[in-house]
């Protein structure tokens, strides 16, 4: 059915107005000031802001974890993602050892497929390069996946730095982007066998196996790389103070670096590994989170549009038999927390609310931003004619407090219990579709896949 929306203030990533938006079918076909109906279904949304549908750049659905998987599978993540306003994710497609990337793309289409209540798209996570990797990165292009990740920690996914510099230089010809988890592995490994020497068996002893340090010496060695390959870098989840002022340095000497971080290193201080007994597991994730010094700095480098985009890094695992795997060994504890579902509530009420961002520069990084790094603008990211009708309306005026008893993620605790929120997605189009309606979603599994383009400058 054709829409009318009538009455509410668009924000995009550079301004706000006031403006009513024609939709046909699944996209945008007119924007401007007191639009006449031509029939159309007309929705009031006076009082309410409208943004371009927000894009999650990082999630991990369904992700096999050795033992379980993820307590969220894209039935359940999607969902969540939806109800929050979340109209798309990236998700990490996987490549084990020895598998190809076609059929980790094949793993992950089969996951999503028929099951995803969000857009959805997929990053390429290479674990495994060799001549044949190489050469599929062509059809990955084809297949519309042109974003990767590497990982610098973890013993069955860390790369070290010729096959780093090799990808880089691989993916940059393809016109895509890589990804990287930047924590020096080995330095993770001996710090968790110093911390189980000295009888620290406990989640309190996670964050001190992987210090800013760690985080500060793999961006430095990235960057170096990076550099060597003449090869732009986005750093994903970008926990500290230290980790950014390499990258500011880099910058600062002509290097394109793209930084993402995540809402739990700018709402969550490393206090919450001084909670009680096991109960500090429901915070293990890896970078951990860090102190007051460093929330700030991420605060302020978002402030000076220094960050790119922010994505959840929602892995999530059930408190109950999941994160438990690590009762008696803290580094068996699956490393993760959930967040989809409230990221644009989270940064909505403590950036904007607080006066720490903008409007604007909420949707820069929540959906312009992330749209056009990786190959989705105008037609996701962009409120604009021809667009995609994928739109949020946002209530200003709401007020609610976050639980796990309410939330849709299929998860039994949350990190962000107890938290207030102010605003939420009243209402949700997915390509021109109403999928949630008064915060409720109305229409599920009306998700598809979205095949990307080459990766946009955004620096
Ligand atoms: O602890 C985390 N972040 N788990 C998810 C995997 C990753 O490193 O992104
Ligand atoms: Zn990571
Ligand atoms: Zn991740």
């Amino acid at each position: 059915m054709d829409l009318l929306i009538k009455g509410g203030t668009v924000v995009t990533a550079e301004k706000s107005s006031k403006l009513d938006i024609r939709i046909k079918g699944e996209s945008i076909v007119e924007i401007g000031e007191d639009l006449p109906s031509f029939g159309e279904k007309v929705i009031d949304v006076s009082g309410k802001l409208i943004f371009p549908g927000f894009i999650d750049t990082h999630t991990h659905f369904d992700l096999d974890a050795g033992d379980f998987f993820t307590a969220d599978n894209f039935a359940s993540g999607s969902k969540a993602a939806i109800a929050g306003g979340t109209t798309m994710v990236l998700d990490f497609a996987t490549q084990n050892k020895g598998e190809t990337l076609k059929e980790a793309l094949q793993n992950w289409h089969k996951k999503a497929e028929g099951n995803a209540s969000c857009h959805y798209g997929f990053h390429m996570s290479i674990s495994d390069w060799n001549a044949n990797t190489k050469q599929e990165l062509g059809e990955m292009t084809a297949a519309g996946v042109t974003s990767y990740k590497i990982y610098m920690a973890y013993d069955n996914l860390k790369v070290n730095a010729g096959i780093m510099y090799e990808i880089l230089k691989a993916v940059k010809e393809e016109g895509g982007i890589i990804g990287v988890h930047c924590e020096n592995g080995d330095l993770v490994n001996t710090l968790i066998r110093e911390q189980k020497t000295l009888g620290n068996l406990s989640p309190k002893a996670h964050p001190l196996s992987r210090p800013d340090e760690v985080e500060a010496v793999a961006v430095h060695e990235l960057l170096t790389v990076a550099r060597l390959a003449k090869a732009p870098v986005n750093i994903v989840h970008l926990s500290s103070k230290k980790g950014y002022q390499v990258v500011e340095e880099a910058r600062a000497g002509g290097q394109k670096v793209y930084v993402e971080t995540c809402p739990q290193y700018l709402l969550m201080e490393d206090s919450k590994y001084e909670l009680e007994g096991f109960e500090s597991a429901k915070y293990v994730l890896s970078p951990p989170l860090r102190k007051k010094e460093d929330v700030e700095c991420l605060w302020q480098a978002w402030k000076d549009n220094k960050i790119d985009t922010i994505g959840t890094d929602h892995c999530s695992f059930h408190f109950k038999g999941q994160k438990e795997r690590g009762l008696y060994d803290f580094s068996r504890i699956p490393n993760g927390i959930p967040g989809v579902e409230h990221r644009p509530a989270l940064l909505y009420t403590y950036g904007v609310m607080e006066n720490r961002i903008t409007l604007e520069q909420l949707c820069a990084a929540l959906s312009t931003n992330p749209a056009k790094l990786f190959g989705m603008y105008p037609k996701k990211g962009a409120v604009a004619v021809r667009s995609d009708a994928d739109l949020v309306v946002w209530d200003p005026e709401y007020r609610g407090v976050i639980t796990a008893k309410e939330q849709l993620q299929m998860v039994d605790y949350t990190p962000y219990e107890g938290l207030v929120v102010k605003g939420r997605a009243e209402q949700v189009l997915l390509q021109g579709k109403m999928v949630v309606d008064q915060g409720k979603v109305i229409l599920e599994k009306a998700g598809s896949f979205v095949k990307r383009g080459p990766c946009q400058d955004i620096r």
